[in-house]
């Protein structure tokens, strides 16, 4: 039953998210939320460690399409978004990157 209720949650919440997005295109925020905030922290401090603190801009300090490029490539442990992510999706995120 709790389970029920968090999956009719979790519906609700992606309504509610898909109603401020309806031409489908998630925010860079949402994005950062869904891809990488399990390891870098939503507001950018790391859970995970050694996990690049973007609240200290670690990663950052380069150009927008070397950004892009190392999002797609990944890291060691970082994952690679070669198409998991298109690349407009990649621009919106790097510019909520550059906002934590
Ligand atoms: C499974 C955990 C994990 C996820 C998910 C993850 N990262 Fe990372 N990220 C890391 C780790 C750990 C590092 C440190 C380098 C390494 O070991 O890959 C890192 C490093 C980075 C760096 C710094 C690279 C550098 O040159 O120093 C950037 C930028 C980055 N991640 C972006 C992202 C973005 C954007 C996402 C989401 C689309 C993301 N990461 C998702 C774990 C993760």
């Amino acid at each position: 039953m709790k389970l029920i209720t968090q999956c009719m949650f979790a519906i609700g919440l992606l309504a509610v998210v898909n109603a401020a997005h309806a031409n489908n295109a998630p925010s860079g925020k949402v994005i950062y939320q869904n891809n990488c905030a399990r390891c870098h922290g939503a507001d950018g401090e790391p859970v995970m460690p050694r996990a690049a603190n973007f609240q200290k801009k670690q990663g950052l300090r380069t150009s927008d399409s070397s950004l892009m490029a190392r999002i797609k490539k990944g890291g060691r442990i970082c994952p690679s978004y070669n198409g998991i992510l298109r690349d407009p999706e990649i621009v919106r995120l790097i510019t909520h990157l550059r906002t934590l």
